[in-house]
């Protein structure tokens, strides 16, 4: 990974990555960048001066996508949005988010400048850091954004981090991902999709919704449960095969029955794959 970040970075080339992508078409806020240098954490975070049409756009996402989750959304995601105190009235402050963290799970925010290399991520999954963006998406992608953005990484990420067994389970996930190479890089990466991003759970009342890239997506919320996705139990060896596609609706889902198995599962394959000890 070290090769990739001298080549990412060489001084003398004169066109940022981000240049680059922009002149062949790739949307560059879909390119990962490297941190040069460590990003503001915890305390450290300053709370941006938003725009009004920021903070209606935080109110109407957070008023759609909540007028849906109530019994969708896990309970222990809605507990967490409880004790972050989210509300449609204000973007939380990194700063305050930080703060909950800190005394219920020992995590902390860092707040970086966009989509990060996954060295970079992993590292600070690893100390319990959780990197999020403070920019929330414009007006005319209200709907669906390629970029990661507040919305997604506060309102869709942040609420699980209050929970004990998930966070615990999320920084193992770092330690791990930093120990993989090649393929295991990949089936890591299956594995995060198939749980932090798209995860299901059932809960005692009945299945529900745990990933992120489901609950900050209007589509996802009303596509994962219905009849239309395949839901499999939870075997990490399966999900690490299991093909996916971003682009689109996900038509196959795997669905926990805990967070405590979550955590045990996902340790135990680590453990056969020679990734953690
Ligand atoms: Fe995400």
């Amino acid at each position: 990974m070290k090769d990739q970040k001298k080549e990412a970075q060489p001084a003398e080339v004169e066109l940022s990555a981000y240049e680059k992508a922009a002149q062949e078409g790739i949307d560059p806020r879909c390119i990962p960048q490297w941190l040069d240098g460590p990003v503001p954490e915890h305390d450290k975070i300053k709370y941006p001066d938003y725009p009004k049409t920021d903070q209606e756009s935080w109110k109407y996402l957070y008023d759609r996508q909540m007028k849906f989750l109530p019994g969708r959304a896990c309970n222990e995601y809605m507990d967490g949005t409880e004790s972050l105190n989210l509300s449609n009235n204000k973007i939380p402050s990194l700063k305050d988010l930080s703060h909950v963290f800190y005394k219920m799970t020992g995590w902390k925010v860092a707040r970086v400048p966009g989509l990060i290399q996954s060295q970079n991520f992993f590292e600070l999954l690893r100390r319990k850091v959780f990197p999020s963006t403070d920019y929330i998406r414009g007006k005319d992608e209200l709907d669906y954004t390629p970029a990661p953005d507040l919305f997604h990484d506060i309102f869709g990420h942040m609420p699980l981090l209050t929970n004990k067994a998930f966070a615990s389970f999320y920084q193992k996930f770092g330690e791990a991902a930093l120990n993989a190479e090649g393929k295991n890089r990949t089936k890591l990466e299956t594995f995060h999709w198939f749980s932090v991003e798209f995860g299901l759970i059932n809960n005692p009342e009945g299945r529900r919704i745990y990933g992120a890239g489901i609950l900050s997506s209007l589509k996802e919320v009303q596509h994962s449960l219905s009849d239309q996705v395949k839901v499999r139990p939870f075997d990490p060896e399966t999900i690490v095969t299991q093909e996916y596609d971003v682009w689109h609706l996900q038509p196959v889902l795997f669905a926990i029955d805990s967070f405590e198995q979550l955590e045990e599962g996902f340790y135990k394959w680590c453990k056969k794959s020679g990734l953690l000890n």
